[in-house]
C-alpha cells in the first residue's frame, strides 16, 4: 500500500511538474521570436484564400515564423489544429472561426497557455478570455447593402436571405440591412416571399431558398444577399426563369465571379473589405502584442455576449457597376483583364 501511494505521490509530482512546464511553455518566446498561428475556416471561398496568403507574405515578409491551418467548415477539427498550433508554441493566434461559440474553448485553451488570441474577420462569441477582434464594421457592411437596396427597389415581392446562423458576422450583416429594409416592410412596400439563414454561407442554399420564393411567385423584384457566394446561388436560380438582370440583388466580398456579375448586369452590389489590408492589420497587432505594445483601438470595442472585446473595426465600401474600375480595378485587388473576360 505504502509503495503504491510512494508511485502515486511521484506521478501526481511529475504531472504537476510537466502541467507547469506546458504552462509556461513558449519555448518560441523565450528565444524572443514571435511564432504566429493562422486559422482559417475554409478556402472554399476565395477570399479567405486571400486572408491566408495576405497573412502568411506578411509574415515572410518580416522574417515572422507562422503556421497555418484551414478548417474546411468543420468547428471540431477547427478546435484541433488549433490545439496543436498551440501545444508547437505558437505565440499569438489568429482565428477566424468557423463557429463563433464553439471557438469560445479554443480561446479559453490558448489563454491558459499564455497564448494570445486575435479574433479575426468573425467576433467569437461566449468567453471573456478574447483579447482583441479584428475585422470590418460589419452592421455597416449590411447597412451598405440595405441602402443600396432601398435605393433601386421601390416596392414589390422580395426575398431576404442571411449568412450561416453560428457566423456571428450574419447576424450583424442582416441587423444593418434591416435597418434600412424594415421600415419598407412595415409599410407594406415590400411583401417577403421567403426570409432565410443559409446554412455554411453554402450557394446551393441560397439557390434553393429563391427558387422556394421563385413557386410562389415569379414576380419578384429583389434578392437581398449576404455575400457574394450567396449572390451566385440566388442568381442561377433567377436565370432557371430568365429573371437574371432584372431582380437587384445584392453581395458581399468582392470576388471575381461578383464582379464578372457586376459587369454583365446580372449582379447589383458587392461589398468591398480590403482583405489584404485586414490580413496585414492583423500581422502588425500579433507583432505588437507580442512586443506587449498597446494596441490602438480608440476605445471601440464590441461585446461577445460577456465580455466588451477592445476591437479594430475596417471601413467596407459599396461597389457597382458604376465604381467597380475605380474601387477594385484601380487599387489592384482585381486585374480589368480577368473581370471582363
Ligand atoms: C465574412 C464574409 C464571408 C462569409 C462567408 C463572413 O464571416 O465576413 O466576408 O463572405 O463569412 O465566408
Amino acid at each position: 500500500m505504502k509503495k503504491i501511494v510512494r508511485i502515486a505521490t511521484v506521478v501526481l509530482a511529475l504531472s504537476m511538474s510537466l502541467s507547469i512546464v506546458a504552462g509556461c511553455k513558449k519555448d518560441k518566446k523565450d528565444d524572443g521570436k514571435l511564432k504566429v498561428g493562422i486559422s482559417i475556416p475554409t478556402l472554399q471561398e476565395e477570399r479567405w484564400a486571400r486572408d491566408k496568403d495576405t497573412m502568411e507574405k506578411a509574415c515572410q515578409d518580416a522574417g515572422i515564423e507562422f503556421v497555418s491551418n484551414v478548417a474546411d467548415l468543420d468547428a471540431q477539427k477547427q478546435k484541433a489544429q488549433c490545439e496543436n498550433m498551440i501545444s508547437e508554441g505558437i505565440d499569438v493566434l489568429i482565428l477566424a472561426p468557423h463557429d463563433a461559440a464553439a471557438a469560445a474553448a479554443i480561446v479559453e485553451d490558448a489563454a491558459a497557455s499564455g497564448v494570445k488570441v486575435i479574433s479575426y474577420d468573425r467576433l467569437i462569441t461566449a468567453t471573456d478570455k478574447l483579447d482583441i477582434y479584428l475585422s470590418f464594421d460589419n452592421v455597416k457592411v449590411g447597412e451598405l447593402q440595405g441602402e443600396y437596396f432601398v435605393n433601386n427597389v421601390d416596392k414589390g415581392n422580395i426575398v431576404i436571405l442571411s449568412g450561416d446562423p453560428e457566423d456571428n458576422n450574419a447576424k450583424l450583416f442582416k441587423e444593418g440591412a434591416m435597418n434600412k429594409l424594415q421600415p419598407k416592410i412595415d409599410s407594406g412596400d415590400y411583401v417577403v416571399l421567403n426570409e432565410q439563414a443559409c446554412q455554411d454561407w453554402k450557394a446551393e442554399e441560397a439557390m434553393k431558398h429563391v427558387e422556394a420564393a421563385l413557386n410562389k411567385s415569379t414576380d419578384i423584384v429583389g434578392v437581398l444577399a449576404p455575400n457574394d457566394g450567396t449572390a451566385g446561388g440566388s442568381i442561377q436560380a433567377l436565370n432557371k426563369e430568365g429573371l437574371a438582370g432584372s431582380v437587384v440583388v445584392t453581395g458581399q466580398d468582392a470576388e471575381l465571379a461578383a464582379a464578372q456579375r457586376i459587369m454583365a448586369g446580372e449582379q447589383s452590389m458587392t461589398v468591398f473589405k480590403d482583405t489584404r489590408e485586414l490580413g496585414k492589420e492583423a500581422i502588425k497587432i500579433a507583432q505588437d502584442m507580442f512586443a506587449e505594445k498597446e494596441i490602438k483601438t480608440d476605445g471601440q470595442v464590441v461585446s461577445n455576449g460577456v465580455k466588451d472585446v477592445p476591437s479594430v473595426l475596417l471601413t467596407p465600401v459599396s461597389v457597382d457597376a458604376d465604381n467597380l474600375k475605380s474601387v477594385l480595378i484601380d487599387s489592384g485587388y482585381l486585374k480589368e483583364a480577368d473581370v471582363m473576360k
